[in-house]
């Protein structure tokens, strides 16, 4: 899978994608992860890449013109699945878009900043709006950060099976069921027995029990 991200910030991402799962996938040759600093794409010297709103208001807007250029620079090279936009009124990001996204060729991702994008490169260029939740953060950047992580886990093979990420909260609509490890008890409270019985089958069966518990009680809005 290969990612593009576009973002005045590009620097931002640099740290989070240098470590963990995202980096160990990226190491594998799963994903390949490409900024591009729209600022290079500028239409002046200034490297400026917004401007003030059409029929006033506070805030600037980012132009049209470097987008469209970086945009159709990565177009030129390959075909994308994908252009994805952050921004705070696209579709909230769920388990079951990562799933679908993670099944993906090449994706461009896009990071809105201060007010936003001029509406023509929505109207033009993406295929898929995505919020990362109901609060405004100062630019996508955060958001990208999040998608991808969220992407790269569940890319085949990034997880080996003692992580597998069939078994995470959400992938079956369930929250996932409480976990343990050493000691078997901790200042008198003990690993349930359940697990150290050795039988699988009924450990299956607790999870799933324990699962479904622990979704009726935390998220009910999942088993409707
Ligand atoms: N940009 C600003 N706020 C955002 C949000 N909540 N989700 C995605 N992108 C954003």
């Amino acid at each position: 899978m290969r990612i593009d991200i576009i973002s005045v910030v590009p620097e931002l991402m640099t740290s989070p994608f240098d470590a963990s799962i995202v980096k160990r996938a990226q190491e594998k040759k799963l994903v390949e992860i490409h900024f591009h600093n729209l600022r290079d794409y500028a239409k002046n010297k200034y490297n400026q890449i917004d401007d003030y709103q059409y029929g006033g208001g506070s805030g600037m807007v980012m132009m049209i013109e470097p987008i469209s250029k970086c945009i159709n620079k990565l177009k030129s090279e390959r075909e994308y699945d994908e252009i994805i936009y952050m921004t705070p009124d696209g579709e909230t990001l769920n388990q079951k878009m990562c799933n679908s996204l993670s099944l993906k060729g090449n994706i461009i991702i896009l990071c809105g900043h201060y007010k936003g994008v001029d509406q023509r490169v929505r109207d033009l260029y993406i295929t898929k709006e995505i919020s990362i939740g109901d609060y405004v953060l100062s630019g996508g950047e955060i958001g990208a950060i999040v998608l991808v992580d969220a992407i790269c886990r569940l890319i085949p093979s990034v997880l080996g099976d003692e992580t597998s990420a069939l078994t995470d909260s959400f992938q079956d609509d369930l929250l996932a069921p409480p976990v343990y490890t050493r000691p078997e008890e901790f200042e008198g409270k003990k690993v349930p027995e359940i697990l150290l019985s050795g039988n699988l089958k009924k450990i299956d069966v607790w999870r799933e029990e324990q699962a479904l518990e622990r979704t009726q009680k935390l998220r009910p809005d999942l088993l409707k």
